[in-house]
């Protein structure tokens, strides 16, 4: 195999996770301790389990991911973050009753060490939750200059090599892209030194991530990272960035559907999604403002699979809803209903419904122990900018404005497994993401 130059990970790597007392974030966290010390597997997670084919012919082998690409072990794993409560990653997973207390256990000690950071927090963003642990600064430049601190402290303070930060903290209310502050990155520096309102927290800690050189993750819907001003600190800062929004449960069946009617030329008339939820983000997601963010994400699916320019007589004319309610007996054990009337031969009407039991953190937990190796991987290939090879793990991936975003998900795993093998060294491999376009 040619593989190309790239600087192997050597050393510690940090992951600094903003919400790190969340239900998603001690899931990956406790998930990923219990799976290095033997106590459990690290299902769902493409770079740990799956394999990869690479040459031809004679030469033909499908070795796994872990085993042939350069990404850092889960033994050189360091974690830390910051939220707005005080308690370690211990409480925080007790708390959210994802994995059993006894499996917990099993990591308890290294977990109750994870102690968050004071966090940049401003309950006009986030109005369902109120919480102590929270910085103040006069402005929210000042706030930001307070988190590079913190990434500095905690490099330094472990010993690390290299950093990631990924966003797993709460869905902030919907900001639209404003020509004013977003556009350029000179306005956007104004914004936060004048403590401009379209400036939220988690555009904060992405600012201070990349102007570290710290690879920055999006895994919730705000804006956070995808507008101009952040995609040119990147390119200055050679920093690889990627978002938004985990594709778990109910989005990660649409993008399997979607291009099912799509292979098949069969029309569809309308796909009504309605979610019970009942943890913290269920909570967050039950004021309007929170859920309008995760309602755009969410829509932006299937149009972009479907396309009524491409074939009105099949998809000219989709009535398409999401729903999410809070209903706090479920917590974390999500249900989520589809119902989706298409259409076939002559017009004749048919319809589908799933009902999917899922588990959010159970299937967001993987996304992240990938996504974070993968970025650092990135970094160290000295990518930079918005990654879009990585839209596989995306509801809403991000992508140049000039161009569509890839939803299929088989699309998707072709891009990501281009990407890895052209890593490598393997050539013939198309890794341009338009190609994965119908
Ligand atoms: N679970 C899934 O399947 C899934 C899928 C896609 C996206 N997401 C997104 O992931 C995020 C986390 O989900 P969750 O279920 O773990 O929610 P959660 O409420 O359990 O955890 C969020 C954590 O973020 C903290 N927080 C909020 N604002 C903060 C700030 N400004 N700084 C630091 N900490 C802050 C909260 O205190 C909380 O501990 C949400 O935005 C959610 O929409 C989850």
């Amino acid at each position: 195999m040619n593989m190309k130059k790239i600087d192997k990970p050597e050393g510690k790597l940090g992951i600094l996770v903003v919400g790190i007392h969340g239900a998603v974030s001690t899931t990956f966290i406790a998930g990923t301790l219990l799976a290095r010390k033997g106590l459990g597997q690290p299902i769902g997670s493409i770079t740990q389990l799956s394999t990869i084919k690479l040459g031809e012919g004679a030469s033909a082998r499908t070795p796994k991911i872990k085993d042939v690409l350069p990404i850092a072990k889960l033994d050189d794993i360091v974690f830390g973050g910051w939220d707005i409560y005080e308690e370690s990653a211990y409480d925080g997973a007790i708390y959210a009753k994802v994995l059993e207390k006894d499996m917990v256990d099993g990591v308890k000690d290294e977990l109750k060490a994870i102690k968050p950071f004071k966090a940049v927090f401003d309950n006009e963003y986030c109005k369902n939750l109120h919480g102590p642990w929270t910085k103040t600064a006069p402005t929210k430049w000042d706030l930001m200059l307070q988190i590079k601190e913190d990434i500095a402290n905690f490099k330094k303070a472990n010993n690390l090599d290299r950093v990631v930060v990924i966003w797993s903290a709460s869905t902030e209310v919907y900001i639209p892209r404003d020509k004013n502050v977003h556009e350029s990155l000179a306005d956007f520096q104004k914004a936060m030194k004048e403590n401009s309102p379209k400036v939220s927290p988690s555009m904060l800690y992405a600012y201070a991530a990349i102007d570290s050189e710290v690879p920055f993750i999006n895994g919730a819907p705000a804006l956070t990272i995808d507008f101009p001003a952040m995609w040119q600190l990147a390119e200055e800062k050679c920093v690889p960035i990627m978002g938004k929004d985990y594709k778990t449960g109910q989005t990660l069946m649409k993008t399997v559907l979607a291009p099912m009617f799509h292979t098949r030329m069969l029309g569809l008339d309308g796909w009504f999604s309605t979610n019970i939820l009942g943890n913290r983000d269920g909570l967050v997601l039950d004021d309007p403002a929170s859920f309008k963010t995760k309602e755009v994400s969410k829509l932006s699916v299937i149009g972009t699979i479907l396309r009524k320019d491409e074939h009105p007589e099949l998809w000219g004319d989709i009535f398409h809803k999401v729903r999410i309610n809070y209903y706090p007996p479920r917590n974390d054990n999500k249900e989520g209903w589809d119902n989706i009337d298409i259409f076939g031969w002559m017009g004749r009407k048919m319809q589908i419904k799933v009902d999917f039991l899922c588990r959010d953190s159970i299937l967001a937990a993987p996304l992240l122990l990938d996504l974070t190796l993968l970025m650092d991987l990135a970094k160290r290939c000295n990518f930079k900018g918005v990654q879009s090879w990585l839209s596989f793990y995306f509801k809403s991936p991000m992508h140049p404005d000039e161009k569509n975003p890839v939803h299929d998900l088989f699309a998707q795993n072709i891009m990501l497994r281009n990407k890895m093998r052209e890593i490598m060294g393997e050539t013939g491999y198309v890794n341009d993401y338009d190609e994965a376009e119908y």
